[in-house]
């Protein structure tokens, strides 16, 4: 078989990962591997590479994606753009193609099976893990840990200072990146998109665990959270081509509320790009390889209109349809766990 694979969206860390057990499943198979460049760009221009073992050595341990990558969505221009890519998939004489993304290009990939019978497999990729049927999409633990260790070393000038310290990360929709390193660095407070941003709440946590000994704060926000008269804070208003505006401001804004209203100095800190680069963490290499192979198991059966999907600790596979129904936004009981930890309990009354 001659199977081709792209990578789209944001880069991730671990797309490296599932490139080379992708194409070191499909070599000892016999089979071949097109590496399509740019995302679906490289498909509607005819931007492709031949992928072989040789091409993957060392690359399971780099960050980014030896394809490149871009936000490129086909269907915007779908009566120019969808006749050239179908033709150059005729052309490169593919089996099938093997799409890494987040919901925006799996949606593709979905449209091009369904509307046109084009043998697609899905693998989910974001640090945001936002995706539906999946436990767990590979880059989120990478991200989680980048965001940890950032606030380990954020936590000793803020303490130093007596400050409070409002740490943004990414997460568009969904505020898993926020929760789970919120709970990771025990943070005083959390913003998440989920919950509307409650400014009196946030300030009498901050005072109370002042008042209760504790000289110094950190508040997780994520660049979705949103105020409950404002939404989220747009940093870029101009879209996408999935029609999605930039984000970011959220961390400076809170910021500034706090020092007006806890009276003490804080500052910010926006995470942004540091928490997609650098070297995949050991679980993302190992989820990232899981996915791989299961993706071209999957060639192999036939399996297509479908994703890779992580169940209960198992690779299977799950219609494309059912993982971009919605995005998987942070359930009750994440939050329970992280918004137990604002109360004055725990780490402030040690303190
Ligand atoms: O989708 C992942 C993500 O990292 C979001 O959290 C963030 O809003 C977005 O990508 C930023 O994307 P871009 O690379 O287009 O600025």
């Amino acid at each position: 078989m001659r199977i081709g694979l792209l990578t789209g969206g944001g880069d991730c860390p671990g797309l490296n990962a599932v490139i080379r057990a992708v194409v070191q499943r499909l070599a000892n198979a016999g089979s071949s591997c097109v590496g399509i460049m740019e995302g679906w760009r490289g498909l509607t221009q005819g931007m492709t590479r031949e992928l072989a073992v040789s091409d993957t050595d060392g690359i399971i341990a780099r960050g980014g994606t030896i394809l490149g990558t871009s936000r490129t969505n086909p269907f915007k221009n779908a009566d120019v753009d969808i006749p050239k890519l179908r033709a150059n998939f005729k052309d490169l004489g593919l089996h099938g193609l093997v799409a890494i993304g987040g919901d925006d290009s799996l949606r593709v990939a979905h449209r091009l099976f369904q509307e046109f019978q084009m043998p697609m497999v899905g693998i989910p990729k974001t640090i945001d893990n936002d995706l539906m049927v999946t436990d767990f999409t590979f880059g989120f633990d990478t991200a989680i840990n980048v965001v940890t260790e950032a606030v380990d070393r954020l936590r000793t000038t803020t303490e130093s200072h007596r400050r409070i310290m409002v740490v943004e990360t990414m997460g568009r929709h969904a505020g898993w990146i926020a929760c789970f390193a919120g709970v990771a660095v025990a943070a005083d407070y959390v913003l998440i998109p989920e919950v509307p941003i409650d400014i009196p709440h946030l300030v009498d946590v901050l005072k109370r665990r002042r008042a209760a000994g504790k000289n110094y704060g950190i508040v997780i926000a994520s660049e979705g959270a949103q105020f409950p008269d404002r939404g989220a804070i747009v940093q870029d208003p101009e879209a996408d081509p999935f029609g999605h505006v930039r984000l970011g401001g959220v961390g400076n804004a809170v910021a500034k509320i706090i020092e007006e209203q806890v009276g003490c100095e804080t500052r910010c800190v926006v995470l942004g790009y540091l928490q997609r680069g650098g070297p995949p963490s050991a679980f993302d290499r190992v989820l990232a390889t899981r996915y791989g192979l299961g993706a071209i198991d999957m060639v192999h059966r036939g399996e297509f209109g479908c994703m890779a999907a992580l169940r209960s600790n198992k690779i299977v596979s799950i219609p494309l349809l059912e993982a971009i129904s919605k995005n998987r936004v942070v359930d009750d009981e994440m939050i329970q766990i992280a918004g137990g930890l604002f109360e004055e309990i725990g780490e402030a009354a040690t303190k």
